[in-house]
């Protein structure tokens, strides 16, 4: 989502080289993106970086969102995915997508249709496997339980809103992902930024993703947000690395296959690649978790009325 240009906070392709190629280096292989960021540009952009690595890389995309004005230019009908299919395809240059993810539920489309028309395309070879983002738990049950009885392609990844600042997950989606194998993949994984000790209590906000992002100030920024932070940025300095990579790290030891980070900068991306080295005792988990409050549901589509 950080390749394009809807928005300030997002680079353009110079930008994102340096980044995908120091990516590669240091080993990373999964790279998630989405037919509706930038409005297919940051398809455009992973697809050209990573046409000469194809085989080396896992690439994974989703469908759902809204991309146009008419009322099939969204949802997760037969009609809407086997178009947005080959325009995913085309964008990433790619003959095939590794993991096709629905983004967010559709409530105006049986998962019958929409899992039997993900089925086809795994039948034909343009999508390896199937993953999905964002839901309740027992939307994603019932998705499962439908492919199990249909006896066709079924969801193998989440990509779920979990990070230190908001882990209501943990009361239903994630023990219901362990106990069916389910890899995490959790999506802003440092609360947009919020965790990287950038931000602080009382203190002036002004950078291009709080400007920007029109989701960000309204998500975190509560005084419980700070102080799960600072419990975050202590634990840091006791280490001596990030605040950052002490996020990372606690997600990497909650067992989440691999979080989808979302670097704009190339030190980013190896300050993240660092966390994979930082052990957290029972005692930091403790102290990270303790002060936690409950959030506001940020991530699955409200039930629509009429269906209440
Ligand atoms: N499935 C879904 O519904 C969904 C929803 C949201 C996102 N996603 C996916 O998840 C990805 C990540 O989301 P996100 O961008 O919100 O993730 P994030 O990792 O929580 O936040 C990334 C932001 O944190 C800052 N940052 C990252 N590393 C840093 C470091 N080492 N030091 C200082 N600042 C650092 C950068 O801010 P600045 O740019 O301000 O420097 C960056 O934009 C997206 O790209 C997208 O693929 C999926």
């Amino acid at each position: 989502m950080s390749f394009g240009n809807s928005e300030e906070w997002m680079v353009e392709i110079d930008k994102a080289r340096p980044i995908v190629k120091r990516a590669l280096e240091l080993g990373v292989n999964f790279y998630d993106t989405a037919n509706v960021y930038s409005n297919g540009r940051s398809e455009e952009i992973v697809g050209e970086l990573l046409k000469d690595h194809r085989d080396e890389v896992v690439i994974a995309t989703k469908v759902r969102l809204k991309v146009g004005e008419g009322s099939n230019d969204e949802g997760l009908s037969r009609y809407h995915i086997m178009g947005q299919v080959k325009k995913s395809l085309r964008r990433l240059r790619t003959d095939r997508i590794d993991l096709y993810q629905t983004h967010r539920w559709d409530y105006s489309v049986p998962i019958e249709e929409t899992l039997l028309t993900l089925n086809d395309l795994v039948r034909q070879g343009s999508v390896n496997y199937i993953g999905t983002s964002s839901m309740f738990a027992w939307q994603f049950a019932k998705a499962l339980a439908v492919s199990e009885l249909l006896g066709i392609a079924s969801f193998v990844s989440m990509q779920n809103h979990y990070n230190l600042c908001y882990r209501e997950e943990e009361r239903e989606m994630i023990p219901l992902c362990k106990d069916r194998g389910i890899a995490l993949i959790p999506w802003s994984p440092l609360a947009r930024g919020f965790l990287t000790g950038r931000y602080k209590r009382g203190g002036n906000v002004d950078t291009p993703r709080y400007r920007s992002d029109k989701y960000f100030a309204e998500r975190f920024f509560r005084p419980e947000d700070f102080d799960v932070l600072e419990s975050v940025v202590e634990i840091a300095k006791e280490k001596g690395v990030s605040a950052s990579q002490i996020a990372l790290a606690w997600l990497l030891h909650k067992g989440v296959s691999a979080p989808i980070i979302g670097a704009t900068r190339v030190e980013h991306l190896e300050d993240a690649v660092s966390a994979l080295d930082v052990k957290l005792s029972s005692d930091d988990m403790k102290r990270l978790e303790e002060p936690y409050k409950p959030h506001r549901i940020i991530g699955p589509l409200p039930i629509p009325e009429p269906l209440n």
